[in-house]
């Protein structure tokens, strides 16, 4: 991305449908209203639903003809995330963009409901399930995106001493292309990509010792 890129550069999104996870404050909240401000339908997949219609709320105080929808998805809790797809692809035909940015970092030592590690089952493991399961939603819209939203330091990743590139992780992290990641835009997702993400999903629900360290 050029360094002079600005929000302007964002394309007309009319008739676009798009999820941003985390999109009650911070870069979610943001780029759910600069995506409104395009004229997509923004669905808000937010932990906390009066967290979520609070931020709904201000973004229409700006834009009035905001088009935007609040729904629970605890990434945190595999089992809010399907029922977050399920209610998903019930409601909505298509899927234009789905923006998995929702994170937390460096917080007390705490498990998610199915027990992994809290930071890497909602950064990573909540969005890969979370994608896994709008993946079909992307792929017969056609030309749908996927926006990974991860840090500068997965530049810096390449150290085998870290967590991130434990073996366990450093196999989930490559079936999701390029390897490293930051604000990654992926193109149409191929076939591959697909069968990669659905076999990662069956492992993260039918395994979860085997991705703990
Ligand atoms: N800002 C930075 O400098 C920076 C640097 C590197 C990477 N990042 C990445 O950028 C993304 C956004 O960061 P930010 O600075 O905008 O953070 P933020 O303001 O703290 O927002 C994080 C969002 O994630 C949500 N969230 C946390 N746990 C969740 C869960 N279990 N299920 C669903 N949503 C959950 C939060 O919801 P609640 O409001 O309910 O807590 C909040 O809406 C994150 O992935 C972060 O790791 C940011």
């Amino acid at each position: 991305m050029a360094s002079n890129w600005s929000t302007d550069e964002i394309q007309d999104l009319s008739g676009s449908t798009i999820v941003v996870t985390g999109a009650n404050s911070g870069l979610g909240y943001e780029a759910s209203k600069e995506f409104a401000r395009k004229g997509g339908h923004v669905v808000m997949a937010c932990r906390s639903i009066d967290r979520g219609e609070n931020a709904a709320e201000e973004i229409r105080e700006e834009l009035p003809s905001a088009s935007l929808s609040v729904h629970e998805c605890d990434l945190a809790d595999l089992d809010s995330i399907r029922s977050f797809a399920e209610e998903f692809s019930s409601t909505y035909s298509s899927l234009h963009i789905l923006c998995n940015n929702a994170g937390v970092m460096a917080i007390p030592r705490s498990e998610t409901e199915q027990g992994f590690e809290t930071q890497f089952g909602v950064n990573h493991l909540g969005h890969f399930a979370l994608t896994g399961l709008l993946l079909d939603s992307l792929i017969e819209t056609g030309g749908g995106s996927i926006i990974n939203v991860s840090s500068i330091w997965g530049i810096v990743g390449s150290d085998s001493s870290t967590a991130f590139n434990s073996s366990a992780s450093r196999s989930f992290h490559d079936s999701f292309r390029p390897p490293k990641m930051r604000a990654t835009r992926t193109g149409p997702i191929s076939a591959a990509t697909a069968s990669n993400a659905r076999r990662w999903l069956a492992i993260t629900e039918v395994t979860p010792p085997r991705l703990r360290w």
